[in-house]
């Protein structure tokens, strides 16, 4: 079930399906009855209502907008009492701000190690250290419920426009709304439109976000007006890429989007949906939302019986030691450690490590790196994972990883050692033996049972203590059934 069927159910007691498009040129009627409205109070009520017709699922009322004359159109603008939450818009998988470095497209490999971790500990709590977008908190939503309808979970980022967005939506959702709908008014009546196109209306939106924002910033005002801002500026910044000074909390954009990406009214629909929408997410679990270095909250967290999800700023992938993904972090660390000159990855592989040894479960993804990876051999007994990525910018392929901790016991980990690394070797001989043109030698087939072996080992060793396979040897049960049913019986 995904994050828009979840809440579906849980607020619907049934999932929608299907939606029903409204006609282009009712779409336009009613942007042109928006554009004309002179007061704000009713302009406030009216694009609400268009936000969740627009992008409705209700099929009467969607109906009845495809038959509808202009007069009809404005009377159910003015709906007081309004329409019913929207869950429809859920369709186009709308994260809540574009956010660079979101998670937003690596949500599988992430969820299946998480669906099995919550499965086989017994996970009270969940943390988001690096909460971002909140796409791994967001994504995992009905797992954390499933296994566990009272899941205490935590979202944390110490940036704090970050962090007070989550805060305002979840508990000012209407002072947002009305902020945002100021928003909108403010450009309708500078531009007489409710699209921006022209480069030049950008830059005068962004111009106009920004001073309002750093107003915002140095009143130390982290308001619902704040989070309105905040959510407009992401939505039309390229890749939603800021950078973020800890120490001062300000905020630069360096690259915005252009007229070749024309920002519509419906899409600002969509923005006021996933507000509402948000606002359900945020509250159904009772989120809580921190706003902290990770390096203040961490060290009580240890003692819990408690999934770390660590989405930590990523190391540069072609550096030769770790230093951050070029966002301004430098203020917030502890060089104690370090591996490098940026964000101190070391810092925090450490704590894992002591989370570990406390029988802690956690997950943490990054660019791969011989650091991290010498780190999770030596001192982590982790699983690592590598993972084939393009470059957001460019065809290039790097290598992402995640690794995780995942508890029979450490004795039981430590006896196992590493079953990624050896899929890894058993696949490649398997390879080498299909794909060789020479004659292989017995040494060349030794090298395959051998990788073989290994394999069978490990499910032998889940089997013996009756756990459930670990799905990356899933796919070899069948091959390891039948060779077990060839052996002899003694
Ligand atoms: C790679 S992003 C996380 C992306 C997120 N998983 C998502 O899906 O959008 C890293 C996040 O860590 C936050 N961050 C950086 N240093 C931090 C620190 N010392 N403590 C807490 N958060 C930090 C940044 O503000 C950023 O939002």
């Amino acid at each position: 079930m995904n994050l828009y069927q979840f809440i579906q159910f849980e607020k619907l007691g049934h999932i929608e399906r299907e939606s029903f498009p409204i006609d282009l040129k009712k779409i336009n009627l009613f942007r042109r009855i928006l554009i004309k409205e002179k007061d704000f109070e009713i302009f406030k009520l009216n694009f609400k209502n268009y936000a969740f017709i627009v992008k409705g699922n209700d099929k009467k009322t969607i109906d009845n907008v495809n038959l509808s004359t202009e007069s009809t159109l404005k009377k159910m603008l003015d709906y007081k009492k309004g329409f019913p939450f929207n869950y429809q818009f859920g369709q186009e998988k709308g994260t809540l701000i574009p956010y660079y470095g979101s998670k937003k497209n690596r949500r599988n490999e992430g969820n299946e190690v998480i669906n099995y971790i919550l499965e086989n500990d017994n996970i009270k709590k969940v943390c988001d250290l690096f909460a971002g977008a909140g796409n791994l908190t967001f994504d995992n939503l009905f797992y954390f419920h499933k296994y566990n309808p009272n899941m205490k979970i935590i979202m944390n980022d110490f940036n704090i426009y970050i962090s007070s967005m989550y805060y305002n939506i979840q508990n000012y959702v209407d002072e947002v709304y009305e902020e945002y709908a100021k928003l909108i008014f403010w450009l309708k009546n500078e531009f007489n439109e409710l699209n921006l196109t022209t480069d030049k209306q950008y830059q005068k939106v962004q111009q106009y976000l920004l001073e309002e924002l750093n107003i915002q910033s140095i009143n130390n005002d982290y308001t619902p007006k704040t989070t309105a801002l905040f959510i407009f500026l992401q939505h039309i910044s390229r890749n939603g890429k800021i950078s973020y000074d800890s120490e001062t909390k300000s905020l630069e954009y360096d690259s915005f989007r252009n007229e070749s990406a024309p920002y519509q009214c419906l899409n600002f629909a969509l923005v006021v949906n996933k507000i509402f929408f948000y606002h359900e997410v945020l509250n159904i679990m009772d989120i809580e939302i921190v706003n902290n270095d990770y390096n203040n909250i961490i060290k009580a967290l240890l003692n819990e019986n408690v999934l770390l999800l660590v989405d930590s700023p990523y190391a540069d992938y072609d550096a030769e030691t770790l230093k951050s993904g070029g966002e301004n972090y430098q203020k917030n660390v502890n060089t104690e450690i370090d591996f490098g000159n940026n964000f101190n990855q070391s810092n925090l592989l450490n704590y894992l490590k002591i989370h570990q040894e406390r029988k802690g479960s956690f997950i943490y993804w990054n660019n791969h790196h011989k650091d991290i990876q010498f780190f999770s051999t030596e001192h982590l007994n982790t699983h690592y994972i590598k993972i084939p990525t393009k470059y957001a910018d460019s065809n290039r392929i790097k290598q992402e990883i995640y690794m995780y901790v995942q508890y029979l016991t450490i004795e039981d980990i430590k006896e196992f050692g590493m079953i990624d690394e050896d899929i890894e070797e058993y696949e490649y001989q398997k390879s080498l033996i299909k794909n060789c043109e020479i004659e292989l030698n017995e040494e060349d087939f030794a090298e395959l049972e051998q990788a073989k072996q290994n394999i069978y080992y490990y499910i032998d060793m889940y089997k013996t203590i009756n756990k459930d396979l670990p799905f990356q040897l899933l796919k070899y049960e069948k091959e390891y059934n039948e060779y077990k049913d060839g052996l002899p019986e003694f």
